[in-house]
Formats: C-alpha cells, sequence, structure tokens
C-alpha cells in the first residue's frame, strides 16, 4: 500500500497549528470523558499527538492507512494500552468497542468508502456503543470558502486527496440508522463534533 502522507506526517499537525491554532485538538476532544473505562477504536488518528496528554487513560486499537503516521503514533501514544494496526478496519468476531473515533478522516473518502467503514462499525461496537465524529463540513463564509478550496486543492496534490467536496456525513450515517445525540460547533460551524448513537 502506497503511504500517501509518507512526506506530510512530520509536519501534518504543525501545519494544523498554524492554520487551526487549537480549535481542530478541541474539537477531537470536546466530547471526551473518562477514556479509561472504555475500549476505543481510534480510526486514521494520523501520529496520535493531539491525544498524548490523556494517553495513558487510553485502551483499545488504533489504526492507520500510513505507515508514517501509524510510526508517529505508535512513539506519542507509547504509554497507552492501545494496539497498533496498519490497513483498514476490518471488524473481529466480537463485537466490543464502546466508542469509535472518526477524528479528520471521513473527509478523506469516498461516500462509498465511508458507507462501507461503517458497516464494520456497526459490527464491532457494543449495542450502546457511540460513534465520535470530528471533521470539517461545509464552510460557513468566503474567508472559509477560499480556505476550504486551497486545503482540497493542496491535499490533492500532496496526498492525492480523493475527493473535491466534503462528504454529506450526517445524510451517510443516518442512511444506516445512526441517530446524533450531541453537537459543537467549532469556527462557527465550519467544524464540528457531534456524538452518534445507533
Ligand atoms: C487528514 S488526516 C487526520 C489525522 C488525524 N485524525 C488528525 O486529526 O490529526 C487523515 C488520516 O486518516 C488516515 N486514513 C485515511 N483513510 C483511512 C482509513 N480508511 N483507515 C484508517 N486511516 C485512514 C490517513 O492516513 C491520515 O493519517
Amino acid at each position: 500500500m502506497k503511504d500517501r502522507y509518507s512526506l506530510l506526517a512530520p509536519f501534518y499537525n504543525r501545519l494544523t497549528k498554524l492554520v487551526f491554532g487549537d480549535q481542530l485538538k478541541q474539537s477531537k476532544n470536546y466530547f471526551k470523558e473518562n477514556p479509561s473505562k472504555k475500549k476505543v477504536l481510534i480510526i486514521g488518528g494520523g501520529d496520535g499527538l493531539d491525544y498524548r496528554n490523556f494517553q495513558n487513560q487510553l485502551a483499545g486499537e488504533y489504526w492507520e492507512v500510513s505507515r508514517a503516521m501509524l510510526r508517529l503514533a505508535k512513539l506519542n501514544l507509547s504509554k497507552s494500552q492501545l494496539t497498533f494496526h496498519l490497513g483498514y478496519f476490518q471488524a473481529e468476531k466480537e463485537i466490543d468497542f464502546d466508542e469509535v473515533w472518526l477524528h479528520f478522516v471521513l473527509d478523506t473518502m469516498l461516500d462509498e468508502e465511508i458507507l462501507s467503514l461503517l458497516v464494520e462499525i456497526k459490527k464491532s461496537l457494543k449495542p450502546e456503543g457511540r460513534i465520535y465524529l470530528a471533521d470539517f463540513f461545509a464552510p460557513k463564509n468566503a474567508f472559509q470558502r477560499v480556505l476550504n478550496r486551497s486545503m482540497i486543492n493542496f491535499f490533492r496534490i500532496v496526498v492525492a486527496h480523493k475527493r473535491s467536496s466534503i462528504p454529506d456525513y450526517e445524510v451517510i450515517l443516518q442512511s444506516q440508522n445512526w441517530v446524533k445525540i450531541s453537537q459543537k460547533e467549532f469556527l462557527k460551524g465550519w467544524v464540528k463534533a457531534q456524538i452518534w448513537r445507533l
């Protein structure tokens, strides 16, 4: 599998902080509550840096398709109880995760990939399990629209980003019977943190 993030991985986190300050980190961690009691599935967590401060409370699985990102995540989260996996998440027989964290990963995937991932997630979450989503939604003003377009073009060139638009997460999740139960907006609603349950 070609690692499209190999060049960007060492700079990715600093780049996002340069453009968005702490807002993306805050959106990822807004709904976090007592992760130490839970088994968490993190998909596309990147370098894991934004989870480092509470890594000793983290147990579960960490899936990444970028070898470079995964290598950084293993270093940044070396004191966690997470197991690290390279590749696309596939549900095992046992259904046992309490939470799935999807932080700025669905916006990199085609609609059909999101749908297939949700099928795998459904198989591996406990019935009362939750999806914790944080991602870019439709930009809210002209400045955000320009920045959004520039980001998409940048990622299309640097990491062969597959999309030219933001996915309609809510329509996709609702089509598989997920129900939104909480939401917090960041950057005037361009970024949202949401919790979904079945
Ligand atoms: C835009 S980056 C965001 C990284 C991190 N979540 C963050 O917020 O800093 C997207 C990450 O998702 C990973 N990724 C994309 N599709 C994936 C998939 N199907 N399974 C696991 N990881 C994936 C990429 O390798 C990349 O590291």
